[in-house]
């Protein structure tokens, strides 16, 4: 995001607290959920099958923003060795992915917290997923920095969001959803690769989603 000064940072990320604590009974519900979170989660669980079939090997996942949970729940039902852990900033978001987890029967834990505060140790995880939150993040530099500290060797970094380089997009993303989140910030793929790469990321690389709702899909490696 372009520089912002601490006291609008601390707007923004209540905001988008705000935001989420009111949507959280309803967002499973929603058409956005239907045409974007979805596909979002799907191209997780992709990539995620596409990690573990080159390691084939027990794996912790974090996933942060995880909203209602749903890739958590999703991993926590597959046949994969997995653990998972779901952060998010809003309370109500955590507690209606407890509540998702505990219905299904599922095996999942989530926490509160700030993506630029990730509460965990150095090199806790094999796999670090972020999917329609990043845009919300004032210091996304600093984000990209401490999922990188949390995850091991070998391990991997997925994330989505909006794809705002072609006019689908950036009507999409930097004109219809930015006035209704308001400011937020879809970095474009030259900036995100740059992010990974101040950070250490390896093998970076990109696929997009979707034609309406174009999403960005950004992969890197941890050697
Ligand atoms: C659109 S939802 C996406 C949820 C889920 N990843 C998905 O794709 O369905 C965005 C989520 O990011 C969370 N979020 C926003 N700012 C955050 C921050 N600074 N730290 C952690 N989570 C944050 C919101 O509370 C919300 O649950």
């Amino acid at each position: 995001m372009p520089q912002v000064t601490s006291s609008s940072s601390v707007e923004i990320k209540n905001r988008a607290k705000r935001q989420f604590e009111s949507w959280a009974d309803s967002y499973d519900r929603s058409l956005l959920n239907h045409f974007m979170f979805r596909p979002a989660c799907m191209a997780l669980m992709e990539e995620i099958a596409r990690w573990y079939d080159e390691q084939r090997r027990p794996f912790c996942v974090l996933d942060i923003g995880c909203g209602t949970g749903t890739l958590a729940c999703r991993l926590a039902g597959s046949p994969w060795p997995v653990s998972v852990v779901g952060m998010d900033y809003a309370e109500g978001m955590c507690q209606a992915a407890s509540a998702k987890a505990a219905h299904a029967g599922h095996q999942a834990h989530f926490a509160t917290g700030d993506s630029e505060h990730l509460p965990f140790a150095d090199a806790s995880f094999d796999i670090v997923t972020c999917s329609n939150s990043f845009h919300h993040y004032p210091h996304q530099q600093a984000v990209v920095h401490a999922m990188r500290r949390t995850l091991r060797p070998g391990g991997r970094m997925i994330l989505i969001d909006g794809f705002r380089d072609n006019i689908v997009g950036w009507i999409t993303f930097d004109v219809i959803i930015s006035r209704v989140e308001g400011k937020v910030y879809h970095a474009p793929w030259t900036v995100v690769r740059d992010y990974f790469q101040a950070a250490g990321f390896t093998a970076i690389h990109r696929r997009k989603l979707n034609f309406w709702f174009p999403l960005l899909v950004t992969i890197g490696d941890v050697e």
